[in-house]
């Protein structure tokens, strides 16, 4: 492993997972564990578990888990050594340099760089004659120089190996430009510029690492308006939203999110600087879990066209399950932000803020939206628009809010609360005894898929492989009799090619006198395995007699492993067949 298993062991105690998990996550006692609300999906009841005791979170909600380096991994989408390193940090710990080192660090590291090579490039280009056009556009656009500058944008020239040429002559190889997408490849092994003609806009993130760019050209009606930089090992699209990096100081707990690149850009130079935008889709969840971070109120500000409406939808049930409170601006005459704020001129700022503070809740909007297909002068249509109300207001998880619009609405439309009430209060009881059952439902199917998936390596018996479980999570937690075992217990009596797996990397451990608790041994294993290990130590309790109760557990393995069926050698593949031949062996002799 790249990074030294002692640095691991140290950064484990001094970094206190409870102590790290609070900074994302309101933590509650509750015994020797901590819950809350789950970081990694939307929920209102707390099924995220943290215990200080084992150094494992666990959500029964999602079956993410692991040690406190995996929390961090996935709160900052981070890869292992970027985790360690911001970990390391926080502890006042200096990570082992060389060492740290791995393929894949490396080659982000390099995009990184090549990337933040063609940001400058690009920007330059602007102050050429070649790149004129581009800067005139932009002007045209009536964005600022400063602005220009503050958000770094440029100018892709028309040359299909301007970028590859400068990039080369910087020591870039063809194989790292083109896995940072900048150039594409052509059949016969060259590199071209990936961005040809136009304008450019680099995306940052939040530790302010250029990680992608959106091109626009500048021909009108020309396909595809965007062109932007396919998913990379520095950047998933759905991860990231433009701006943020600007917008997170200046939220102050509040976040605009419009559609578009221009959008944003106009805004922040009206003075909206918590102004961000997603990248091409509909916000998702894996953006709205990076915001929540940063805001309790999201503006939504999206195109009033049929799409843009769409999104509002999604982005409302995206975020209304994370307690974000929601507000919607419809942007008047079909105009997007830029266009509304430069139609008024001067006067674009003042106006866009009128529109923020004219701006309704989420269940405003709905309930308005809801009203405006119908006509309520006409007693029958009246009648229609307040059973469906009802049924929006009956949809409001707190008992408060659905009080506060069932009076509005009352009042609105001159009937009496009290009439609205016991509708509204029938439609909940019935929605809860509903939402209930399809809970359980949920339950259920996610039981079944579990214990599937979990089947599919416990090819001896089901009674084996959960042996090997309940031994390997007693010896991560009794150590002291662990190294007897590691002595005894040969992995190829583990049936599971998981669990094998797990005890090989932990006998390892233990026999070059290293730690093996899950943050020790964290980094042989992937996200998911993580949470599978995580899983298995949370759902086991301590033994009162530990020593017995791995005596009773290899003896159950030890006893199955001698029932070879003759389907097992059948369906075996030639790692289990020749495993299965030495256990043969060992019994005759
Ligand atoms: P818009 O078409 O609304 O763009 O697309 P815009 O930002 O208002 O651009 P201007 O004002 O015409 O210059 C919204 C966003 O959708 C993505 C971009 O992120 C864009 O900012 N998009 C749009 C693409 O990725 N590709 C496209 O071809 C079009
Ligand atoms: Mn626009």
């Amino acid at each position: 492993m790249a990074i030294p298993q002692e640095f691991i062991s140290e950064l484990r105690m001094r970094a206190d997972i409870v102590d790290v998990v609070s900074s994302y996550v309101k933590l509650k006692r509750s015994g020797r564990s901590y819950l809350g609300l789950c970081p990694f999906h939307g929920e209102k009841t707390p099924s995220f578990t943290v215990s200080p005791d084992k150094g494992l979170f666990y959500c029964f909600g999602c079956h993410v888990g692991g040690d406190v380096i995996g929390f961090i991994k996935r709160a900052e989408n981070l890869d292992y050594i970027e985790a360690v390193r911001l970990l390391a940090q926080r502890a006042g710990m200096t990570v082992p340099e060389n060492t740290a080192d791995n393929g894949m660090s490396r080659l982000r590291t390099r995009i990184y760089e090549a990337n933040r090579a063609a940001a400058r490039f690009y920007n330059k280009q602007l102050y050429t004659d070649e790149g004129r056009e581009g800067l005139e556009y932009l002007r045209g656009r009536m964005l600022t120089d400063s602005t220009i500058t503050h958000f770094g944008l440029g100018y892709a020239p028309k040359s299909r190996f301007a970028l590859v040429n400068h990039l080369r002559s910087m020591g870039f190889t063809k194989a790292e430009i083109i896995q940072a997408n900048l150039a594409n490849e052509t059949r016969n092994n060259n590199a071209i510029d990936r961005f040809t003609d136009r304008v450019m806009f680099p995306i940052i993130d939040l530790r302010g690492n250029v990680i992608a760019f959106g091109g626009r050209t500048m021909i009108k009606d020309f396909k595809p308006k965007y062109l932007n930089t396919s998913d990379t090992p520095v950047f998933t699209k759905g991860n990231n939203l433009f701006a943020l990096n600007f917008a997170k100081n200046e939220a102050k707990g509040t976040l605009i999110l419009v559609e578009g690149y221009m959008d944003v850009i106009a805004l922040h130079q009206a003075g909206f600087r918590n102004a961000v935008a997603g990248l091409g889709t509909a916000l998702t969840p894996e953006q709205a879990n990076v915001i929540r971070h940063y805001c309790n109120e999201v503006i939504l500000c999206y195109d009033s066209d049929n799409a843009g409406q769409m999104a509002v939808s999604r982005a409302i049930q995206i975020l209304r399950p994370m307690g974000i409170g929601i507000r919607v601006i419809a942007v008047p005459n079909g105009k997007d932000p830029d266009e509304f704020i430069r139609s008024y001129g001067d006067q674009g700022p003042a106006r866009f803020r009128m529109l923020i503070e004219k701006s309704g809740n989420d269940v405003d909007y709905r309930l308005r939206k809801l009203q405006s297909s119908y006509n309520t002068d006409i007693t029958d249509q009246r009648v229609g628009y307040l059973s469906e109300a009802a049924k929006l207001i009956a949809s409001l998880d707190s008992s408060i809010e659905r009080d506060v619009y069932i009076s509005k609405l009352a009042q609105e439309q001159g009937v009496m609360k009290e009439a609205i009430q016991e509708q509204v209060n029938r439609i909940v009881r019935k929605n809860s005894s509903s939402a209930a059952k399809r809970e359980f439902r949920e339950l259920k199917k996610q039981i079944i898929a579990e214990n599937s998936a979990a089947d599919r390596d416990k090819y001896i018996s089901f009674g084996s492989a959960k042996a090997e479980e309940l031994l390997i999570a007693l010896l991560m937690n009794n150590v002291d009799i662990a190294m007897d075992v590691f002595r005894r217990v040969p992995p190829e009596l583990f049936t599971s090619a998981f669990n094998r797996k797990v005890y090989e990397i932990i006998k390892s451990n233990a026999e070059q006198g290293y730690d093996f608790s899950l943050a020790d041994i964290s980094g042989s294993f992937t996200d998911e395995e993580n949470s599978r290990i995580a899983h298995i130590l949370f759902s086991h309790t301590r033994e009162t007699y530990p020593q017995q109760a791995a005596e009773d557990y290899i003896r159950k393995m030890q006893e199955n492993s001698e029932r070879i069926t003759r389907d097992q050698v059948a369906s075996a593949d030639d790692d289990e067949l020749r495993r299965m031949m030495a256990q043969l062996k060992k019994k005759k002799t």
